[in-house]
């Protein structure tokens, strides 16, 4: 069975984390329209330049130019694979835009995996948190020996620019305004499943796996 994820959670919930594990098992891709703007911004491109200023203070991109990027990169990519979304749809209308696409390919989601966890959390894991920014391997510097190197391709790990402490609060305050709604919208269509995001990653993954075995069953 070709498996159709959405990961559904709050900034620093573990979505990147949890869809790393998740592209392992299942082999199916892993899809982040956060990482796709950052690097449209790193590599400049007119669209990095379209959505910068939303990120970095911590706002959704508009969505209009998450749609359109779905349509012109994501949507001949998904057709015939499995996938993982991590940090989209984000609005009631993209999942509804999101919904009609797969329906013209007659393709369902699976589920939609709700990741919980609390606000202290969130944020002590957002501010350890860094990226290496030629691997874009995720670490958390409580876990880290040397706080400054990828231990993978020894690169200086970065911060991200939105995880400085204004927008912190701009993506909280924006993920229950304009976000959470949407967990109303899986629940009535009977997709989504809420998972304890506490604990060790590989904690929480035992317990998304054990949720997904009666969904393949
Ligand atoms: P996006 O990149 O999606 O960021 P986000 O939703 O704010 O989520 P994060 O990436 O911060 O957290 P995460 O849940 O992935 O946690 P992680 O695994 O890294 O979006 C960024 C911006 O892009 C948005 O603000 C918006 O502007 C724009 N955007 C993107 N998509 C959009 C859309 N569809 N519509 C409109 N705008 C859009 O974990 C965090 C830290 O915790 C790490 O250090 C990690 O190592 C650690 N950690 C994770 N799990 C655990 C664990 N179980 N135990 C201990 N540590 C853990
Ligand atoms: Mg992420």
């Amino acid at each position: 069975m070709v498996i159709r994820l959405v990961l559904f959670g709050a900034p620093g919930a573990g979505k990147g984390t949890q869809a790393v594990l998740l592209e392992k098992h299942f082999g199916a891709l892993h899809i982040s329209t956060g990482d796709l703007f950052r690097k449209a911004m790193k590599e400049k491109a007119a669209l990095g330049d379209q959505v910068r200023s939303y990120m970095d203070a911590g706002y959704l991109v508009p969505d209009e130019i998450v749609m359109n990027l779905v349509h012109q990169e994501l949507v001949d990519v998904i057709k015939d694979n499995g996938f993982i979304f991590d940090g989209f749809p984000r609005t009631v209308p993209q999942a509804e835009a999101f919904s009609q696409i797969l329906a013209k390919m007659n393709q369902s989601l699976t589920a939609v995996i709700s990741l919980e966890v609390e606000q202290g959390l969130l944020v002590r894991r957002i501010s350890g948190r860094r990226v290496c920014p030629k691997c874009a391997a995720l670490y958390h510097v409580d876990t880290l020996i040397n706080k400054e190197i990828c231990p993978i391709d020894h690169s200086t790990l970065e911060q991200r620019k939105d995880d400085a402490e204004d927008a912190v609060e701009t993506r909280l305050k924006t993920f229950a305004l304009q976000t959470l709604p949407l967990k109303e919208y899986y629940q009535e269509k009977n997709l989504l499943l809420q998972i304890d995001g506490s604990g060790s990653p590989d904690a929480v993954f035992a317990r998304i796996l054990s949720r997904l075995q009666p969904v393949f069953n």
